[in-house]
């Protein structure tokens, strides 16, 4: 399996890693760390609050910055006239790089004057502040919205795991050529422990975890960034790349039976997911 996915706008590696909640020196050493084992796609969020440690961190891996895949994303209530530009300067200070290599609007804003939302990320694009850009948390008929729009985007970021479907919206992405980033791969942390998946891992000598990545990996146009916060689960977490090979057609069965109705993450600011 190629450790990249190779679309006409990007090559993004197939598994990166999530820094959600990892701030302050203990999440900078965690950033390091996942670096250190050959994390080479770091995904942040002016939202996070942590693009400070996120920079620190790739400074203090000595990688090469173009070595680094670079999420930012600009929060929903920063979409207006003017803001979206500011926000992503303001991300670039803090991150200590003149460039994301891919730049995500976080939420749909209810109030979105999407044509003019999309046309203000595209001027990003076009200055060199981000060599792509995408959205995040955009349900089936809101990205086929943009598509129509002839805008280019790059990845849609979307809660994806084991026991929530993307089907509907794996139907948009694919024929499209844009990546479908699974976030919260791991049902954030629950489907480590679910027994079922453990049982499918026993087969492997694998963790629920390593499964519910390797299910995931597997799929065409699909990347995958869990967030682990210690060594052990991050290099763990990187070693299903190879259980992704391994899985027989009866596990992929097996998760593929599973329910798929699970969203782990619903704020009241989101979209009508049916949409
Ligand atoms: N665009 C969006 O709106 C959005 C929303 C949510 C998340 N995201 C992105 O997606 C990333 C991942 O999602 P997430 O952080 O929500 O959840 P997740 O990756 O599904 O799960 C993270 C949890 O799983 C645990 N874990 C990781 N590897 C494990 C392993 N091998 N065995 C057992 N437990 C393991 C972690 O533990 P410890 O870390 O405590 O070790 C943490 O508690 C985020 O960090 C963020 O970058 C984006």
């Amino acid at each position: 399996m190629n450790d990249r996915i190779d679309t006409r706008l990007l090559s993004i590696p197939r598994l990166g890693f999530g820094t959600w909640r990892l701030s302050g020196a203990e999440g900078q050493a965690s950033i390091e760390s996942a670096l250190s084992l050959g994390y080479r796609a770091l995904d942040t969020a002016e939202m996070y609050g942590n693009e400070v440690e996120v920079g620190a961190g790739m400074k203090a891996s000595g990688l090469p910055r173009g070595e680094i895949f670079l999420t930012s994303k600009v929060w929903w209530d920063h979409l207006g006239p003017g803001q979206i530009r500011a926000a992503c300067e303001a991300s670039l200070q803090r991150l200590g790089t003149d460039y994301l290599d891919l730049y995500l609007i976080h939420w749909p804003a209810p109030d979105m004057d999407l044509p003019r939302v999309m046309h203000d990320m595209l001027r990003l694009r076009e200055d060199g502040l981000a060599r792509a850009i995408g959205v995040a948390n955009f349900p089936a008929g809101m990205l086929r919205h943009v598509v129509e729009l002839g805008v280019p985007i790059a990845a849609n970021q979307v809660e994806y795991h084991a026991l929530l479907s993307q089907e509907r919206l794996l139907k948009v992405t694919r024929p499209n050529g844009i990546v479908l980033t699974a976030y919260s791969p791991l049902g954030r942390g629950q489907l480590a422990s679910d027994p079922r998946i453990q049982a499918i891992g026993a087969r492997h000598g694998a963790s629920a975890a390593q499964v519910a990545l390797a299910w995931l990996l597997r799929q065409d146009g699909v990347a995958v960034i869990p967030k682990a916060a210690r060594l052990e689960t991050q290099r763990a977490n990187l070693a299903a790349l190879e259980l992704a090979e391994k899985l027989t057609e009866a596990d992929v069965a097996e998760i593929d039976a599973l329910p798929k109705d699970q969203r782990y993450v619903n704020p009241e600011f989101s979209p009508d997911w049916a949409a």
